[in-house]
């Protein structure tokens, strides 16, 4: 299918795994939205569209994010690579720097920051390092919800009682994020298939990602990622996701049902 072809070329995502008529759906909702004259003609804008791309990837769910996706690794994270990072650069004094790798509408880049904001306060305040969490994604109208830090009653229901009511304020139905947050958080369009801009990160989270890629683009991915991190810097995979390409070597495993990983 040549929608299919489209995804696959210009973004390396595979989608034929999804069922044909799950597609079927999607490509009829876009085909209605943007007022094509018909398949043809929602191909031809779909080609030369990336913002056309996007927003069909968006219907077909594939930025689908949450707060504290799958709690225990997100507490997990905290304890084994956060907590650690922040206890040595306190020691001397370094910049600590976390991406969030394909982090749809911010929400993964939040939930990092609060754990992080948690983790500060066990140290004095005069040895606090300073730390920014950087949250990516190809998708620009993602991008725009999550620096807009702005999120539905629903959408924060993931968030634990006592941090929503610190770490965010309530604007009627919706909470903004709290300047208590946001001060470590910033944002930026990239894409993981190329060289990525910025490198030696601490720490790299990438969840739900890879397992969009053909497995050509998966290792592309792979080796982009292994290149951003700095030694012993930590990775974390989704709970269903593995590193192939990379080999056994590179990488040890701190914590393997979370897929939280240590390069080595
Ligand atoms: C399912 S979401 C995962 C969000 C979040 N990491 C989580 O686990 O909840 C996958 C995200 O990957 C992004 N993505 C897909 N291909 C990408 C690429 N080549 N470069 C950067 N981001 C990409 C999508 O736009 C989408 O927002």
């Amino acid at each position: 299918m040549q929608v299919m072809k489209h995804l696959f070329k210009s973004r390396g995502i595979d989608i034929s795994g999804y069922s044909e008529s799950f597609m079927m759906r999607a490509i009829k909702k876009r085909v209605g939205r943007t007022y094509s004259p018909d398949h043809p003609g929602y191909l031809k804008l779909l080609i030369h569209s990336e913002e056309e791309t996007n927003q069909l990837l968006g219907t077909l769910s594939i930025n689908v994010t949450e707060f504290f996706r799958d709690r225990g690794a997100f507490e997990s994270f905290e304890k084994e690579a956060i907590r650690p990072l922040l206890e040595s650069k306190a020691q001397n004094g370094a910049l600590l720097r976390i991406w969030s790798a394909g982090c749809a509408t911010g929400q993964e880049t939040y939930t990092i920051a609060m754990c992080l904001a948690e983790e500060m306060k066990h140290l004095e305040p005069g040895k606090r390092p300073l730390a920014s969490v950087l949250g990516t994604d190809i998708s620009e109208l993602a991008l725009v919800k999550a620096e807009s830090g702005i999120y539905k009653r629903e959408e924060v229901k993931g968030i634990p009682e006592k941090l929503l009511n610190l770490y965010f304020v309530r604007k009627g139905h919706a909470y903004e994020a709290a300047p208590s947050l946001t001060k470590y958080v910033r944002f930026a369009r990239e894409n993981l298939l190329e060289k990525p801009g910025s490198k030696f990160f601490d720490a790299i989270v990438c969840r739900n990602v890879l397992i969009y890629f053909s497995r050509k683009m998966h290792e592309v991915v792979v080796q982009n990622l292994y290149e951003s991190l700095r030694k012993d810097g930590y990775l974390m995979l989704g709970r269903t996701e593995t590193l192939m390409g990379a080999p056994r070597s590179a990488y040890e495993v701190v914590d393997l049902e979370n897929r939280i990983l240590r390069k080595l």
